[in-house]
């Protein structure tokens, strides 16, 4: 008797999620799926709720469906909690993305400033969502979907005290990628990635179980199609990317190509754009669709998102769990010295065995050299002192963080940013 809480259940995102947990009904036989949301998010609950009891009834499945604003109730014995939440909702993406921007700096979802702020907004949401899991379903295993996936699932291994994996559909979709690039089943693909959220190496490629890495990254150079919707399709360096050993994630491009995105992000920002505004125009079309009683079909449109590929990757992950599978999945855990350069507390995103008990990192092949190494350290300093300032509300924490992360840079830019965002996004920052 399965039972799946969906913490941000009124997100357009939700019918992906849905026809995972259809096709794969057979080994991950869910009885009560909880769609939860807040007030302010009840009217997309009402429509994508309605539409996932469409598709779950076209399949002839007997999960049920029930919507909820009521936490607790949802979590109440729930076996896996997924949570796929925005605090602040589109808006405050809008300003993430435009605070920096104003400064001159990239102003992005996930990485930077932007990431920082979503962070602080974010912890303080899922430590009191770890709170009533502690309470109410202390088995539970907490799959963290929400950004920035990396520093909220690190704040829950440190201070949430429940069993949790942070996810991201980038390892799934590189891996296809890659599969893509050598014309083969993804199933004869093996990758080893190794680093953290948003910014991760595949450092060893297999096909059919015989190292083709330095093949990859002939293939991957100048190569277009290696990057998510969200990210724009700038291809590598091929003397880069030989001298780098492996490939870098779509995510890099912000460190590695910084002038050229923020020359693409300012076309976009003189055009009045930014990404928030362009998933907003997505999902008012979306919704749109989901309101149509006649569909009962997860509809392509949802495909111009970045988070193709989502469910795949949650509903992997339950079902290995659920099984006791033992397999290999790319996913966010505690490092546990498996990245000798890191401290053990970290949460790290590489390859980890998947059974009951949940994911152990899998020790990877290949050295991390200095040239991974170096960037790799202080982005997961920044997200430390991050963690720690969004926990304890600690000005002097946040500042140091925006200081040392590479795209701010100085001391001065990183006050002055950071001043804006407590401003700005001051109702969802209770702990400053
Ligand atoms: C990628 C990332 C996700 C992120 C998404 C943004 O898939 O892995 O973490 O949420 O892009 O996509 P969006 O369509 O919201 O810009
Ligand atoms: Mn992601």
């Amino acid at each position: 008797e399965l039972k799946v809480a969906v913490i941000g259940g009124g997100s357009s995102y939700t019918p992906e999620l849905v026809e995972g947990f259809i096709r794969h009904y057979h080994e991950l036989p869910i009885k009560e799926l909880y769609l939860v949301d807040i007030e302010a998010g009840s009217g997309k609950l009402a429509i994508v709720g309605a539409l996932a009891k469409r598709m779950i009834a076209k399949a002839g499945l007997p999960i049920d469906v029930h919507l909820t604003l009521d936490r607790r109730e949802a979590l109440r014995g729930a076996d896996f909690v997924s949570t796929q939440l925005r605090v602040g909702l589109l808006d405050a993406r809008a300003l993430d993305e435009r605070i920096p921007a104003a400064y001159g700096l990239i102003g992005q979802e996930t990485t930077g400033a932007g990431g920082f702020a979503k962070a602080l907004r974010t912890i303080p949401v899922i430590l009191d969502i770890c709170r009533d899991i502690r309470e109410l379903s202390p088995d539970a295993f907490l799959l963290n979907f929400t950004n920035p996936a990396g520093i909220v699932t690190e704040a829950v291994l440190k201070y949430g005290g429940v069993k949790t994996i942070g996810l991201c559909n980038l390892p799934i979709g590189t891996r296809m990628q890659i599969a893509g690039l050598f014309e083969v089943e993804v199933s004869r693909v093996d990758v080893e990635i190794v680093g953290i959220n948003h910014l991760n190496w595949t450092t060893r490629v297999a096909v059919d179980g015989t190292d083709v890495t330095q093949a990859l990254l002939s293939k991957a150079a100048g190569a277009g199609g290696l990057t998510m919707k969200n990210i724009p399709d700038f291809g590598w360096d091929s003397e880069f990317l030989h001298s780098l050993g492996a490939l870098p994630c779509s995510y890099h491009r912000y460190y590695y190509l910084t002038e050229q995105m923020l020359e693409h992000q300012n076309e976009q920002l003189k055009e009045g754009t930014t990404r928030a505004d362009v998933v907003k125009r997505v999902e008012a079309e979306l919704f749109e669709l989901y309101k149509d009683p006649q569909l009962s079909v997860k509809p392509p449109q949802l495909e111009q998102r970045g988070g193709a590929y989502y469910s795949e990757v949650a509903v992997s992950l339950m079902t290995s769990i659920h099984n006791d599978r033992k397999d290999i999945q790319t996913v966010n855990i505690r490092n546990n010295g498996a990245i000798p350069c890191l401290p053990d507390d970290a949460c790290v995103e590489m390859n980890a065995v998947i059974d009951a008990s949940g994911a152990r990192p899998v020790q990877p092949r290949t050295p991390i050299g200095p040239q991974i190494r170096g960037l790799l350290q202080v982005v997961k300093a920044y997200e430390e002192l991050t963690v720690e300032a969004a926990v304890h509300g600690d000005y002097g924490m946040a500042l140091q963080a925006l200081t040392i992360h590479p795209l701010v840079g100085s001391a001065d830019k990183a006050k002055q940013v950071l001043d804006d965002i407590l401003k700005e996004h001051a109702g969802y920052l209770p702990q400053f």
